[in-house]
């Protein structure tokens, strides 16, 4: 199929480039001209496993392209994706700018029957608004469909290939066939192709994230009561995972959720359900406990060593997840403001994100191409990303290396007993 991606972001670019390993021809089409033109080189703008190869083998073979001629790809194609971001607005709300200039320019551009595919993230609503649009600007017959995306970044060439479920909201039968054969490859192993109506693909996006996020912020409300009460959260979380109505996913306390999806996809679903006159109440609190997670190790920093002016600490990790170099509303960020707010000096690692964290902080943080070149002196360690590499790392070198040995692990990835045998200070979430 003729398939056009308008935003080659982290979405865009990942269907893009599946889309086309299943023998579409797809071009992605982005305004910004430098990523283009890197993409145009074979320059992967993102880190994401596996992403390279795939575009370097479908570019080859001529089955993607990248162009910033957004007319360009809607002529040329049947099926036309939005893939553009949908920012937090300034009262909460998804920002539907980018998605609504898309659909115009879609408009504009048409030369016969298309199927314009939002698979951004929007409210309940935004296909509506995207098929007033377009019928501003054209006479041509087109069809609007929501599908939402539920890949995760790190591991998106894998959910996209093979998703859980594939989410088509489709108001008509032409193109909700289309869409069903665009997809049949992707779903052979079994995995569900769900129709239904616009309004309800619009909200299984949020209320997906929004569970997950539930779920992440109730569990750390968990550990910071086993704190409270001198239990162990990893034994709580096990005996709770066991239970197949609850199961393990998303369990694991830590320092708050971050990324571009769920802080954003949280505060939207709040907003557009309180437009309809619905207070979502549970979500306020989901918020609320993640940005007080967000700067738990600082507090416990501080109750250790009392003022950190002039301390040196050393973090471990910056991108909100593994497997990534994105940091938007990474809860590194929020930390190291902090610390550097109290004084402290800062030096930091981590495998993708340097080049992103170096243009948030500049030469405020001292960063270091080597994890074990951040700790020279240093009197902390935080880990705020649980990266695979620090996993078991040379501890008779760290001891070495840091002034003082205390170790603050905000996702939980070490053996509090094994440290304190090895004679380090160790705090980390909800564990004696
Ligand atoms: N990142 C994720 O893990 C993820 C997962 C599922 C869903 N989503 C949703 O997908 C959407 C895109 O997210 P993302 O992370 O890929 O965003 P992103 O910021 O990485 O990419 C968006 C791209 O759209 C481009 N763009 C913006 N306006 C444009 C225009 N008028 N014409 C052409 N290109 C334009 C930008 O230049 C950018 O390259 C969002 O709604 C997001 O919520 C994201």
């Amino acid at each position: 199929m003729k398939i056009a991606v308008i935003g080659t972001g982290y979405v865009g670019l990942v269907a893009g480039a599946c889309l086309a390993e299943n023998g579409n021809d797809v071009i992605c089409v982005d305004k910004d001209a430098s990523k283009v033109r890197a993409l145009q080189r074979g320059r992967i703008p993102i880190y994401e496993p596996g992403l390279e190869e795939l575009v370097r083998r479908n570019r080859a073979e001529k089955r993607l392209t990248f162009t910033t001629d957004l007319p360009k790809g809607v002529r040329n194609s049947q099926i036309v994706f939005i893939a553009v971001g949908t920012p937090t607005g300034e009262d909460g709300s998804a920002d539907l700018r980018h998605v609504l200039e898309v659909a115009r320019q879609i408009g504009k551009a048409m030369n016969g029957y298309k199927v314009i595919v939002d698979k951004s993230t929007v409210p309940v609503g935004t296909s509506e608004k995207v098929r007033e649009v377009v019928k501003k600007e054209t006479a041509h017959p087109f069809s609007v469909v929501s599908n939402p995306e539920f890949l995760k970044q790190g591991a998106a060439i894998e959910d996209f290939m093979k998703p859980d479920r594939v989410v088509i909201g489709a108001e008509d039968q032409r193109a909700a066939e289309i869409m069903k054969e665009l997809y049949a490859p992707f779903t052979r192993t079994g995995a569900p192709i769900m129709m239904m109506d616009c309004a309800s693909a619009e909200l299984c996006k949020y209320a997906a994230n929004a569970m997950l996020a539930t779920r992440i912020s109730f569990m750390n409300e968990v550990a910071n009561v086993c704190e409270v009460v001198g239990a162990d959260v990893d034994q709580v979380r096990r005996a709770v995972a066991s239970d197949r109505r609850i199961g393990p996913a998303f369990l694991f306390p830590g320092v708050g959720y971050g990324g571009s999806c769920f802080p954003k996809d949280v505060k939207a679903m709040m907003r557009f359900a309180s437009s309809m006159n619905y207070e979502f109440e549970i979500l306020r609190a989901v918020e609320s406990v993640n940005e007080r997670q967000k700067v738990r190790l600082l507090a416990k920093m501080k109750a250790h060593f009392g003022p950190l002016r002039g301390r040196r600490v050393a973090v471990w990790g910056l991108a909100f997840k593994p497997k990534t170099d994105d940091m938007r509303e990474a809860p590194a960020v929020p930390l190291i403001s902090a610390l550097l707010d109290a004084g402290a000096v800062v030096s930091a690692y981590d495998p993708e994100a340097i080049k992103v964290a170096r243009g948030l902080f500049g030469t405020r943080v001292d960063f270091k191409d080597k994890s074990y070149e951040a700790l020279a002196g240093a009197e902390a360690l935080a880990i705020v990303t649980e990266w695979h590499e620090f996993r078991e790392p040379d501890w008779g070198r760290i001891r070495k290396l840091m002034k003082t040995p205390v170790i603050f692990d905000g996702r939980n990835i070490y053996n509090p007993e094994h440290l304190r045998g090895l004679g380090f200070t160790y705090y980390s979430i909800g564990r004696p």
